[in-house]
C-alpha cells in the first residue's frame, strides 16, 4: 500500500523525489502551466513550453509526457499531466483526482512521486492524495515472479489550510476502496461466502466494528429464505454478515445492504460461457458496504452505521433451487423463483427486511443487480432508485461530490403488476425485458419495512472495468460506490 504525506510547496525545484508531477492546460494560445509548479520553468532555463510543444503535448485531460531533467531539478524525472482547459474559477475535485491517478499509473515502478498540481484548498489537496493513491493500486496476489512495484511513497505539495486532515481522510478512503478492489479481483476459488465472512470478522476486530455472522444453519432457523434458496445449490454455503459501528454522539443511524454473490453462474437458469468469468464481481455491492463500514470506523464518524453483507454462491446442482420453486422470505412474503439468475434481489430482500430491525433513518442497498443497468446507463454510471424522491436526489448528489457517477431512475408503478405470481405473493422475474433495472428495483421495494426511507444503487457496470484503465480507475475491480456510502455516512454524522 502506498503511503502519502503532505509537504510545503516552497521547494519544488529542490524537492527530493524520483518523479515530480506538474500540470498543463490546453488553450487557444497553446499550453499553459497549471498552478503548483512555480519556479520550475525558470530552473529549466525557460524551455519547458518549447520542449513540450516539440513533443506534441496538447494538455488534454488524461495525457502524460515524461521529461528528463538532467540535473536542473532534484527530481531526475518530470511527469507532465494534461488538465484540459483551465477552469473559470476554482479547480473541481474530480479532474484533480483523475490527473493524480493518471500520473501514478504512468509512474508505476517509480518509488517516490511528488504531486506539484493545483492544491490551493484542503479539498483539492485531498483530491490529489485520493486520486494518486487509487491510481497506484495494483493486484498481484495471483502472479508469480518479479512484479513492477507500484508507487511506494506519494508526496502532495500543498500549503492549504486543513490539508493535513484532508490527506489523512483520503488515505483512509483509498485503503477501503483498495480493499474492495482486492475482494472483487479475487477469483471465486479464493473468495466464497464463508471466506468473505472470515475476512470481514478479522478486519472488524482490527478496526473496532462489532460483527455477527449467520451461517447456513442460523439462516435456515432465522427464516432467511432468500439467502438460503440462492445458496443451497453450492458446496460453499451462504452467510449473512452484520457489521455495526456506533458513536456516543451519533444522532442518526444509516443501514447499508450489499449483494454479495461471490460467483453468479446463473444457477439452473445458467448463463452462457461468454462473460461468465465477469461474475466474480457479483459481490461488488457487499464489498462496497464492507469497505464503507471499515472507513466509517477508522474515521470515527459521529453516526451509527450498520452494514449487511448478503453472501451466497449461485450454482447449479442437485440441491439448487429450481425455476418455479417458492420460498418464504425474512419479511414473511412468499416468492416464486421463475429465473434463478435473478438471484441478487432474493438475497437483498432478506438483508433489507432484517435492516428494518435496526430502526435506521435510511437503508441504502448496493448491488450488481441487472444487465439492464448497463443497457440504460452504460459502464460507468450507476442507477439510483428510491421510495423517497429527496433521498434519491441526495444519494445522486453525494455520489457526484465523491466523484462517482450516478443517475436517478424512476420506479414506475405500472410495471409492478408484471411481478404478480400465479402461486406466490410475488415473482422474481418480470415477463418484459425492457426496464429491467426498474422492475428489479420495484421487486426490492416490496420488501422495505413500512415507513423506512430506502434507496437502491444498481452498480452492475461501474463495479468492474472490463476496458482499459482511465483516470484513477484500473482494469478489473473498481471499488465503485464505496466512496458514495462513506459520503452518506459523513452527511448523516452529527
Ligand atoms: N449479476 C447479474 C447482473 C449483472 C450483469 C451484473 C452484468 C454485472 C454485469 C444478475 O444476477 C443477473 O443475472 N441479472 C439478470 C436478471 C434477469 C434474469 C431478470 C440480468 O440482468 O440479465
Ligand atoms: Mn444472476
Ligand atoms: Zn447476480
Amino acid at each position: 500500500m502506498t503511503t502519502v504525506r503532505l509537504n510545503p510547496t516552497d521547494n519544488v525545484v529542490s524537492f527530493d523525489t524520483d518523479a515530480l508531477v506538474v500540470g498543463v492546460h490546453s488553450g487557444p494560445d497553446g499550453l499553459r502551466a497549471a498552478p503548483g509548479a512555480e519556479g520550475l520553468d525558470q530552473a529549466l532555463g525557460g524551455k519547458l513550453a518549447a520542449t513540450l510543444n516539440a513533443m506534441g503535448v496538447k494538455g488534454k485531460a488524461g495525457e502524460t509526457a515524461k521529461v528528463p531533467t538532467f540535473g536542473a531539478l532534484a527530481a531526475p524525472l518530470l511527469l507532465v499531466v494534461g488538465l484540459g482547459d483551465a477552469p473559470e474559477g476554482d479547480y473541481d475535485a474530480e479532474p484533480l483526482r483523475r490527473a493524480a491517478g493518471v500520473a501514478t499509473r504512468a509512474l508505476a515502478g517509480t518509488a517516490r512521486v511528488a504531486l506539484a498540481l493545483p492544491s490551493a484548498s484542503a479539498e483539492q489537496a485531498g483530491a490529489l492524495a485520493l486520486g494518486g493513491l487509487l491510481g497506484a493500486y495494483s493486484f498481484t496476489a495471483y502472479r508469480t515472479g518479479e512484479q513492477p512495484a507500484p508507487v511506494a511513497e506519494l508526496a502532495v505539495l500543498s500549503d492549504a489550510e486543513g490539508a493535513e486532515a484532508a490527506v489523512e481522510r483520503a488515505s483512509t478512503v483509498a485503503a477501503s476502496v483498495s480493499l474492495v478492489r482486492d475482494l472483487v479481483n479475487t477469483p471465486p476459488s479464493g473468495l466464497w461466502p464463508a471466506r468473505f465472512a472470515e475476512i470481514a470478522e478479522q478486519t472488524a476486530g482490527e478496526v473496532g466494528l462489532s460483527v455477527e455472522v449467520l451461517d447456513e444453519t442460523a439462516l435456515k432457523e432465522g427464516g432467511y429464505g432468500g439467502i438460503v434458496a440462492v445458496g443451497q445449490g453450492s458446496a460453499n454455503p451462504p452467510r449473512l454478515v452484520r457489521l455495526a459501528y456506533s458513536h456516543p454522539e451519533a444522532a442518526k443511524t444509516v443501514a447499508f445492504v450489499g449483494k454479495g454473490i461471490t460467483f453468479d453462474s446463473g444457477g439452473l437458469s445458467i448463463k452462457p460461457t461468454s462473460g461468465m468469468d465477469w461474475m466474480k464481481s457479483d459481490m461488488g455491492g457487499a464489498g462496497a458496504v464492507f469497505g464503507a463500514l471499515v472507513a466509517v470506523a477508522r474515521l470515527g464518524l459521529k453516526v451509527n452505521a450498520i452494514g449487511y453483507l448478503c453472501l451466497a454462491e449461485n450454482m447449479p446442482s442437485g440441491t439448487a433451487q429450481r425455476p418455479s420453486d417458492v420460498f418464504t422470505s425474512f419479511a414473511g412474503k412468499t416468492v416464486e423463483v421463475l429465473d434463478t439468475d435473478a438471484e441478487g434481489r432474493l438475497v437483498l430482500i432478506d438483508g433489507i427486511a432484517r435492516a428494518g430491525q435496526d430502526d435506521p433513518d435510511l437503508i441504502v442497498d448496493v448491488a450488481t443487480l441487472t444487465g439492464a443497468q448497463i443497457v440504460a446507463l452504460g459502464w460507468r454510471t450507476a442507477g439510483v432508485m428510491a421510495n423517497d424522491d429527496a433521498l434519491r436526489e441526495e444519494v445522486v448528489a453525494v455520489a457526484g461530490e465523491q466523484g462517482e457517477a450516478a443517475w436517478g431512475m424512476p420506479l414506475p408503478e405500472e410495471l409492478r403488476k408484471g411481478l404478480d405470481s400465479p402461486v406466490a405473493d410475488i415473482a422474481n422475474l418480470h415477463p418484459e425485458r425492457f426496464g429491467g433495472m426498474l422492475t428489479a428495483g420495484l421487486f426490492l421495494k416490496e420488501f422495505v419495512p413500512d415507513g423506512v426511507k430506502w434507496a437502491h444503487i444498481d452498480t452492475a457496470g461501474p463495479a468492474f472495468n472490463k476496458g482499459e484503465p482511465h483516470g484513477y480507475t484500473p482494469k478489473g475491480g473498481t471499488g465503485a460506490i464505496t466512496r458514495t456510502l462513506i459520503g452518506i455516512a459523513e452527511r448523516y454524522s452529527s
